[in-house]
């Protein structure tokens, strides 16, 4: 039975159809808000109760702690598929078969590798140079060695612009790690399977043998797993209303990196072991900093904390301690910042600050531990974050052209001044 919402503005009815989804979520239709009211508008600052757009993509339940990619349960996931059969599933929709991961992968070694000009930009760039602001620019610089635009109702050009972003990102991610550690550029090896290779291209010396333990290979297969999609989140957002334009793939997701690094969003990888660092340093005493945290005078936040979506616990971040405390253990790695960690969401989830406002460990509180343990420098975290967040980017992208979504173009609240005589200057 169709339900219904009526809204009343200024002694006026009107009424919504209600859309509901496959996980009975409700959603009203407002399309008609502006034509039937002659102009009446909402309005929702961060987007706290607005819906972007239908999805068929990610499943996320914040209050139950509920995440599912295409129905998968995350622990599912996380326990038993790679990380490049879960981009395949993201983006395509299904799990794939042998044949056909075994196709995906071949295809993305065959574009694996990068323009040798892109080297020209990336010398450009100073040491010091932040590798997220590297990464953006040398994904849209991408554009350049790759001109064509996508026809989005074409499933070959489609196919082929996702292979060829899947293939060049880890080469382009992997680069901004050697330009920081002084390593010559490395283009991997056809070999290696999708991860393995990723690793090697951050971390071979010219002089060695590459070798790579497994158990770190595990710990960043489900790492890049656990971040590889989260719905309607601030930078796939930003891709999508990129790409509403018919931006291509490149410069969307280039945008994307961009919204990534901010601290409220990936960045947060980057401020929860900063902040860790900066605890232990201090003498290790966290109940100052949980104390500065509840200040409201005091612009703190416990980063890797609250999320704006998940009210009761972060599903991804329950898998990631039991990662994190796995790997120290397994790399005989006695970290105390994981002391300063542990402590710390112990107070916290006791605390009645924290309590009342529903605030929990997320995703990046533990991720950082895990990357430090790979000896991946501070700087990188991001970067981890948006390799992993790239299959799910493009699954959104795609799945926004394929249904000729309309181009995003928010409305406002005008609250400035109305209309004034222009003063001349001598007169102001
Ligand atoms: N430390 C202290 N207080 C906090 C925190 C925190 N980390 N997070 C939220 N609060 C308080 C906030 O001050 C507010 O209090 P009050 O109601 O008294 O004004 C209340 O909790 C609600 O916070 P909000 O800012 O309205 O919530 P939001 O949904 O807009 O923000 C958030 C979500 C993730 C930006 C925020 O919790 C935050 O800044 N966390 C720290 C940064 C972080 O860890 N980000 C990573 C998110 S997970 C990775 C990803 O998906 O990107």
């Amino acid at each position: 039975m169709s339900q219904i919402a009526t809204l009343e503005v200024n002694g006026k009815k009107y009424e919504f159809p209600i859309l509901e989804g496959t996980e009975n979520e409700l959603a009203i239709d407002i399309k008609t808000l502006r034509g039937v009211t002659e102009g009446v508008t909402t309005i929702d600052a961060g987007f706290k109760n607005t819906g972007s757009c239908k999805s068929a993509i990610t499943f996320l339940d914040g209050e139950k702690g509920i995440l599912r990619y295409r129905g998968y349960a995350i622990e599912e996931l996380a326990d038993k598929a790679d990380f490049l059969e879960t981009s395949y599933l993201l983006i395509f929709g299904e799990l794939p078969t042998e044949a056909e991961l075994q196709k995906f992968h071949d295809d993305i070694l065959e574009e694996s590798l990068v323009d040798e000009e892109m080297k020209k930009i990336l010398d450009g760039f100073p040491k010091s140079a932040h590798p997220m602001g590297v990464l953006s620019a040398l994904t849209s610089a991408l554009i350049a060695f790759n001109p064509e635009s996508v026809n989005a109702d074409s499933k070959e050009e489609m196919y082929s612009a996702i292979v060829k972003i899947m293939a060049k990102f880890p080469v382009l991610a992997a680069w901004t790690l050697r330009k920081k550690t002084g390593l010559p550029l490395d283009y991997g090896d056809k070999h290696l399977g999708y991860v393995q290779n990723l690793y090697k291209m951050m971390f071979n010396k010219p002089n060695d043998e590459f070798k790579i333990n497994p158990i770190v290979l595990n710990a960043l297969d489900k790492l890049l797993i656990l971040h590889a999609d989260h719905e309607q989140n601030c930078s796939t957002s930003t891709v999508r209303i990129v790409g509403s334009s018919h931006a291509g793939l490149f410069a969307s997701i280039s945008a994307g990196i961009s919204a990534l690094w901010g601290p409220l969003h990936g960045g947060a990888n980057q401020a929860v072991i900063e902040m860790l660092e900066d605890i232990k340093n201090d003498g290790g005493d966290y109940h100052k900093y949980l104390a500065k945290a509840k200040d409201k005078s005091d612009p703190f936040r416990l980063m890797g904390f609250g999320h704006r979506v998940y009210k009761n616990f972060d599903p991804r971040a329950k898998i990631i301690q039991v990662a994190a405390e796995e790997v120290l253990a397994d790399l005989g790695i006695v970290d105390p910042v994981l002391d300063i960690a542990r402590g710390l969401s112990e107070e916290a989830l006791k605390d009645e600050y924290f309590k009342s406002r529903n605030l929990y460990p997320n995703v990046d509180f533990y991720s950082g531990i895990i990357y430090r343990a790979l000896g991946i420098p501070v700087e990188m975290f991001t970067v981890m974050f948006a390799i992993g967040r790239l299959p799910g980017w493009i699954a959104q992208w795609k799945e926004m052209r394929e249904n000729h979504e309309p181009i995003g173009r928010p409305r406002q609240l005008y609250v400035g001044k109305t209309l004034r005589g222009f003063v001349p200057i001598e007169k102001r």
